[in-house]
């Protein structure tokens, strides 16, 4: 662990933090070779599998960020932390939790088979695709731009700018996710869905293609560290409760047949998408030594290279060492 005197933003301090973040990123760009880009959305495997980046902004207001910073990417499943919280800030959190439910699976992202299997009285979680699609379905709004609507406006909110939608890999999702349209087709049989099929999944597909950058991530995941407040101007952005159940959900599901070992080897609530995001929340947390990042941070990375079940490898290892050289477990 960095030894250093008791406040860490002190500039000589942050330095020494920079210093360390960007040897763990040139370390752990290695590991990129052991991972592939995604290529069942066609216009993901153009991807280049070595890039790694990562931003990291404190509550305090600390930033250190090194490596493919300024590369953008597409939320893919990132996005359904947004819908998510949407859909609770508009229609109520007991409204969405009574037609979605808050249970890890253990399968893949884009199971089939366990709906089917187990029959449940509602998808499993906000965080799989079946659930993810039903959050979508509840979204207001006649069209998938007007659902969109209040996902781009909590962005701005957020973000300071408006993301936009990354339209090539739109339409490159839309024209080959025949799974999510199976996935669709399900939903509207077993009557999960509160809106038209096409419209939902046109909808589900731009959410997954806006483009973002790792500062993004980390902006938005300093927020949730703060429980929904942003730190710099102490506005409610999101309501402290869904701040509280959304990092709850990502702790447990939020890395899908992976969480387990994430929130145990991590011991964070994060998000990962197929594009190569990953979303992080550190909360504030209480240790006898003083630590960097003590009040919470949010944390972005990017590493298109996936292992087996979709996260970001070379993202997960360099999040593992950070987590474990700073004590960022909430546990
Ligand atoms: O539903 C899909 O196939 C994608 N648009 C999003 C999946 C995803 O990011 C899964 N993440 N690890």
């Amino acid at each position: 662990m960095v030894q250093g005197t008791a406040n860490w933003s002190t500039e000589q301090n942050k330095e020494w933090l920079q210093e360390y973040v960007n040897d763990w990123v040139s370390f752990y760009r290695k590991h990129t070779d052991d991972g592939k880009v995604a290529d069942y959305i066609p216009l993901l495997k153009e991807a280049d599998p070595n890039l790694l980046g990562i931003s990291i902004i404190g509550t305090d207001g600390m930033k250190i960020r090194s490596g493919d910073v300024s590369q953008s990417f597409t939320l893919q499943s990132i996005s359904k932390v947004l819908s998510f919280i949407v859909a609770c800030m508009t229609r109520g959190v007991t409204y969405i939790l009574n037609r979605v439910d808050v249970e890890p699976t253990g399968e893949a992202f884009n199971s089939i088979m366990h709906l089917e299997m187990k029959g449940p009285k509602k998808p499993f979680n906000p965080f799989v695709n079946a659930g993810a699609i039903t959050v979508t379905s509840m979204l207001e709004g006649n069209t998938s731009d007007e659902k969109m609507a209040p996902i781009y406006n909590l962005l701005e909110k957020m973000l300071g700018y408006r993301p936009v939608l990354n339209v090539d890999i739109y339409e490159s999702e839309r024209d080959s996710s025949m799974r999510n349209r199976a996935i669709g087709y399900y939903l509207l049989e077993t009557g999960f869905l509160e809106s038209d099929l096409n419209i939902t999944l046109e909808t589900y597909f731009k959410q997954c293609s806006i483009n973002i950058t790792v500062d993004d991530l980390a902006r938005i995941g300093v927020i949730l560290a703060n429980d929904g407040e942003d730190p710099d101007t102490k506005t409610e952005i999101i309501p402290r409760q869904v701040a509280r159940i959304v990092k709850a959900l990502m702790l447990t599901c939020g890395m899908y047949d992976a969480s387990g070992k994430f929130a145990t080897y991590v011991g964070v609530p994060a998000k990962s998408g197929v594009s190569g995001g990953i979303i992080a929340v550190a909360p504030p947390r209480v240790r006898e030594e003083e630590l960097p990042f003590m009040s919470g941070c949010g944390i972005g990375v990017f590493g298109p290279a996936l292992d087996e079940r979709g996260n970001s490898i070379a993202g997960i290892r360099l999040l593992k060492h950070i987590a474990s050289q700073w004590d960022l477990s909430v546990f």
